[in-house]
């Protein structure tokens, strides 16, 4: 599966896919980090279409995802979902971070995603260690792509160097 998984160090909104995974809060009203850029650079459609999402359901839970659609950025669909806050490793973050990538795929296949891109979730400032997070993420995504042949490209877009590095020592094993 590991063929179908793609590392990039760069600026998720500069890479034309189906969808964009966001790294959101359970208020979807936007924030700093990837959240910011992708609304920033989205434009108001997807604030619009969260909102929405938020006076159906309120807002989004700790390893949820909702989907909106992508406004001005190169991608068909924005994933939103709510990274869990690392608060030392005793209160469920690596399910509820496994939760995130299973979830936002889950949205991917149910709407004929074959090319999405994923940021290192959770890893700026909600402080998850990102070799842990790595690991969660490469596991995960690599399970999912065994059972389903619908979606043909995971990039995971790593802004920082380290995360890069990290992603890119640890899909050799995997
Ligand atoms: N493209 C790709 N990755 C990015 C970008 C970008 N344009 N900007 C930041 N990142 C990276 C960070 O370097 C980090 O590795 O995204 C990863 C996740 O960091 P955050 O965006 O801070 O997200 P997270 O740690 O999940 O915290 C979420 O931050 O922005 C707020 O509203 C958001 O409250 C939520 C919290």
């Amino acid at each position: 599966m590991k063929n179908r998984i793609n590392i990039i160090h760069g600026d998720i909104t500069k890479v034309a896919v189906d969808a964009i995974v966001n790294a959101a809060n359970s208020s979807l009203l936007g924030g700093s980090g990837v959240d910011g850029a992708i609304h920033r650079i989205g434009g108001k459609q997807i604030l619009e279409e969260c909102q929405k999402i938020r006076a159906k359901q309120g807002g989004c839970s700790v390893g949820n995802a909702v989907i909106t659609r992508a406004g001005n950025l190169p991608a068909r669909y924005v994933i939103h979902t709510v990274g869990p806050r690392w608060g030392g490793g005793k209160q469920n973050e690596a399910e509820l971070l496994r939760y995130c990538y299973l979830n936002s795929l889950t949205l991917a296949y149910d709407n004929n995603v074959s090319t999405i891109s994923f940021p290192n979730i959770s890893t700026g400032v909600y402080k998850f260690p990102k070799e842990y997070a790595a690991e969660i993420a490469l596991q995960t995504i690599n399970e999912s792509l065994s059972n389903d042949s619908t979606i043909k490209q995971v990039n995971i877009v790593c802004y920082d160097i380290d995360n890069y590095n990290i992603y890119n020592k640890m899909i050799q094993n995997l």
